[in-house]
């Protein structure tokens, strides 16, 4: 069996070997979201402030005063406009892959068209970054990962939010997404991070989770 899930993956939506996202498959994904971009129903673009996944990322960033905050595949910003909301000196900056996304972006954050795994920022730029069901489309995970830590600063905070691999096909997925085992993204964080930490989440504090959602905590 060992063979098989090298060449396969374990079947259950984890990282598998590493996967290479060719220029066509990139196409396919920013198409994709572009054209999802209309279905608010799906594609909100904002959130109850109170949903344990906003809470979270906030208590882990603390004050922010002035620093400047990276929504990593922000699709409409609807976390950013939380961020930005409770931290209003904070230069919050939206980025996604699709153009059609950013366009629904609050004013006053800043909006970047670009790719996960490869950011067009300067090393240690961001105080904060985050990525929140996103990094599920990335392809390219360790690298993504890699780059959303090397654009935050020493001692800067990162958060990831994604779906749990051991709930693998609960929902219909388009044939690039992958869902995560926590210990494989707590050791991809580890090569960059001096302190991460993972913990299941549910959209309310006081509700026990279901499993699906994984959150993982980093400082750089
Ligand atoms: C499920 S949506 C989540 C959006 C947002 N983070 C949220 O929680 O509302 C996934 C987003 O990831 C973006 N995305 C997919 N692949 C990406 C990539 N390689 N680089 C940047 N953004 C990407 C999509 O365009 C889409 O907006």
């Amino acid at each position: 069996m060992f063979w098989l899930k090298l060449l396969f993956g374990t079947g259950t939506g984890d990282l598998g070997p590493a996967k290479q996202k060719t220029p066509e498959l990139e196409r396919k994904i920013r198409a994709s979201f572009d054209a999802s971009s209309s279905d608010e129903e799906h594609f909100p673009s904002t959130i109850d402030p109170r949903i344990f996944h906003v809470q979270l990322i906030l208590r882990h960033f603390g004050d922010l005063g002035q620093g400047r905050v990276l929504d990593n595949g922000s699709g409409k910003g609807r976390f950013a406009r939380v961020i930005q909301e409770r931290n209003p000196e904070a230069r919050v900056t939206a980025m996604d892959i699709s153009e059609a996304m950013l366009s629904f972006a609050p004013p006053g954050l800043g909006r970047v068209s670009a790719t996960m795994t490869s950011l067009p920022f300067a090393t240690g730029v961001f105080d904060a970054a985050y990525a929140t069901e996103s990094l599920e489309h990335a392809v390219e995970i360790d690298k993504a990962i890699a780059e959303m830590c090397r654009v935050v600063k020493p001692g800067g905070r990162i958060a990831i939010i994604d779906k749990n691999a051991e709930h693998w096909g609960r929902f219909k997925t388009p044939e690039w997404e992958r869902w995560f085992n926590r210990k494989e993204v707590e050791r991809m964080l580890g090569t960059h991070c001096r302190e991460v930490s993972s913990q299941l989440i549910s959209y309310w504090e006081d509700v026990e989770p279901d499993g699906l959602f994984l959150a993982w905590l980093a400082v750089k």
